[in-house]
C-alpha cells in the first residue's frame, strides 16, 4: 500500500527534539535554524551501520559512489520546506530524490548514464504493491517453469543448451550457459507486465551477482573466471556460479519488500530524474541543490553497470562523464574536469531561486572547488568537513570530504581561496 504523507515543516519541527552535535545520529532533529557549525557529519560505522545506510530503496541495485541518505536528510532539513524543490545535477542512485520525498520536499535529478536514471525512477516511483507483489510471482514462476530445470538441478552443471542464444559477446563471456539462459528467460517476459522497470532492476542486480567472478570481485571484475579458485572471503575453494536463478528470485522478493518499506514513508511530492548530461540539459526553476559530482578520476559510471548496457541495449554516454576512472588523475585531467564541472554549475546555478542553497558535497582532493566556484552567481558560505571512515572491501580506508555550502547570489561573483 502506498501512502502520501507530507509533512508540514511547522507542524513536524514542534515535535522533533532539539539536534546536539555531540550525537550525529539526530539528523532527524536537524532544523532550518541549526547552527551549520553544530552540525556533526561523521557518523562511525557503529552510529550509522550499513542497514541504515542502505534502509529501504537505497539498496535495491548496488551503486559505487553514492552518499548516505542521512547526509542528504541533514542539508534538506535544515535549508529546504516542504512543497521546495531541490535539484541534483549528478543524481547518481537518486539518493538526493528518494530523500527529498521522504521529507516531501519535490525533486530533480539529472544523470549522463542510462542506467542509473532508470535506477533512481524505479526507487522513487509510485507501486500498487499487490499488482507488484503479483507480477514478481508471476515471472518468477514462469521463469522457472520456462528455464525448464528442475529445483535441485539449479546447483548443477549446464545440462542442456539453451533455446534463447544471443550474439552478445559479453553476454556470452561473462555468464555460465544455464545463467544466461535464466537472464534471458526472465528479460524475455518482462515486457508484458506494468512494473516492467522494477523487474529490469531485478534482473540486472541478479545479472550482476551470478557474472561468473569471484565472490570477493563484484566491484570491479577484470576478466571472466571460469574454474574454482582459492576465496578469500569465504577461507576455502569457491566455484564460480553456474545459475542466475537462485538471485532473480532472491532479489525479487528484496526489491518488493524494500519498495514496500518506502512506500509507507512516501511522499506525495513530485520526483522526476532524467538521462541529460548537465552541462547543457534545460534545467527548471528550483529552489536549491544538493549533489555529490563525481570525483577526478575515480569512478566509471558506466562501466560498473556494464552488464546493464548489454542486456537491456541502454545507449552508452560514458564518453560524456566528467571525472572518469578512464581519464585518469593527471594534471590535464584535472584541467579537463575543472573546466567540465565549471559549464555545469554555470548551467545549473541559474536556475536557483535568489538566496537558496547550493550544497556540493566533494572529494577536493586536488584543490580545485576555489577555482571551480571562482566567479560563479553564488556565495560560499562555509567549507564543512566530514571525516569518512566507514568504507569496505576493497574501497576501504578513511579519508575527507568537503562540503561546501554556498547560497545563490545573482549580483555576486564567488570568490574562494
Ligand atoms: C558521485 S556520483 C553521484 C552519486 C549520488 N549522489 C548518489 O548518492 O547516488 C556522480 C554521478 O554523476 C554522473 N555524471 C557524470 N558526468 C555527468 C554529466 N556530464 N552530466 C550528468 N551526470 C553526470 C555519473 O553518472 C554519476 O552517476
Amino acid at each position: 500500500m502506498t501512502l502520501d504523507l507530507p509533512l508540514p515543516r511547522t507542524s513536524e519541527e514542534q515535535r522533533v527534539p532539539v539536534y546536539r552535535s555531540s550525537d550525529p545520529t539526530q539528523s532527524a532533529s536537524v532544523r532550518p535554524t541549526t547552527p551549520l557549525d553544530d552540525l556533526n557529519l561523521n557518523w562511525t560505522e557503529k552510529q550509522l551501520p550499513e542497514r541504515e545506510r542502505t534502509k529501504h530503496v537505497h539498496r535495491l541495485h548496488p551503486y559505487l559512489g553514492k552518499y548516505i541518505p542521512q547526509l542528504v536528510e541533514v542539508f534538506i532539513r535544515r535549508f529546504f520546506a516542504a512543497g521546495e524543490t531541490v535539484l541534483d545535477p549528478f543524481s547518481g542512485s537518486g539518493t538526493t530524490l528518494v530523500q527529498a520525498n521522504e521529507l516531501g520536499v519535490n525533486a530533480i535529478g539529472y544523470d549522463i548514464s542510462a542506467f542509473n536514471v532508470l535506477m533512481t525512477n524505479v526507487k522513487a516511483g509510485r507501486y500498487d504493491v499487490s499488482t507488484l507483489r503479483k507480477e514478481v510471482s508471476d515471472i518468477i514462476d514462469k521463469t522457472e517453469r520456462c528455464t525448464d530445470q528442475p529445483r535441485q538441478s539449479l546447483w548443477g552443471k549446464p545440462t542442456r543448451s539453451s533455446s534463447r542464444a544471443t550474439d552478445n559477446e559479453y553476454l556470452n563471456a561473462w555468464f555460465a550457459p544455464r545463467a544466461l539462459d535464466e537472464l534471458l528467460a526472465f528479460q524475455s517476459l518482462i515486457s508484458s507486465y506494468e512494473y516492467a522497470d522494477f523487474l529490469k532492476i531485478v534482473l540486472c542486480r541478479a545479472a550482476r551477482s551470478a557474472r561468473l567472478t569471484t565472490h570477493f570481485d563484484l566491484d570491479f571484475p577484470k576478466r571472466p573466471v571460469t574454474q574454482p579458485y582459492s576465496c578469500y572471503k569465504h577461507g576455502r575453494t569457491c566455484e564460480p556460479t553456474q545459475t542466475a536463478f537462485k538471485f532473480l528470485s532472491r532479489y525479487a522478493a528484496d526489491g518488493l519488500r524494500r519498495v514496500e518499506q518506502f512506500g509507507q514513508l512516501r511522499t506525495a511530492a513530485d520526483v522526476q530524474c532524467f538521462n541529460a548530461d548537465s552541462r547543457d540539459g534545460s534545467i527548471a526553476a528550483v529552489d536549491g541543490i544538493i549533489t555529490s559530482p563525481p570525483y577526478v578520476g575515480l569512478i566509471d559510471y558506466h562501466e560498473q553497470h556494464r552488464y546493464a548496457y548489454e542486456l537491456l541495449g541502454l545507449t552508452d554516454r560514458g564518453d560524456l562523464e566528467i571525472g572518469s576512472a578512464s581519464d585518469g588523475q593527471s594534471k590535464r585531467a584535472q584541467a579537463a574536469y575543472v573546466e567540465n564541472m565549471r559549464e555545469v554549475l554555470e548551467n545549473v546555478v541559474p536556475s536557483v531561486a535568489e538566496g537558496g542553497p547550493i550544497i556540493i558535497v566533494a572529494g577536493d582532493k586536488f584543490d580545485l572547488y576555489p577555482t571551480i566556484l571562482q566567479g560563479l552567481p553564488l556565495s560560499c558560505d562555509t567549507i564543512l568537513k566530514r571525516h569518512v571512515n566507514r568504507r569496505t572491501g576493497r574501497r576501504s580506508g578513511e579519508f575527507h570530504e568537503s562540503i561546501f555550502v554556498c547560497s545563490r547570489r545573482s549580483g555576486s561573483e564567488c570568490r574562494l581561496g
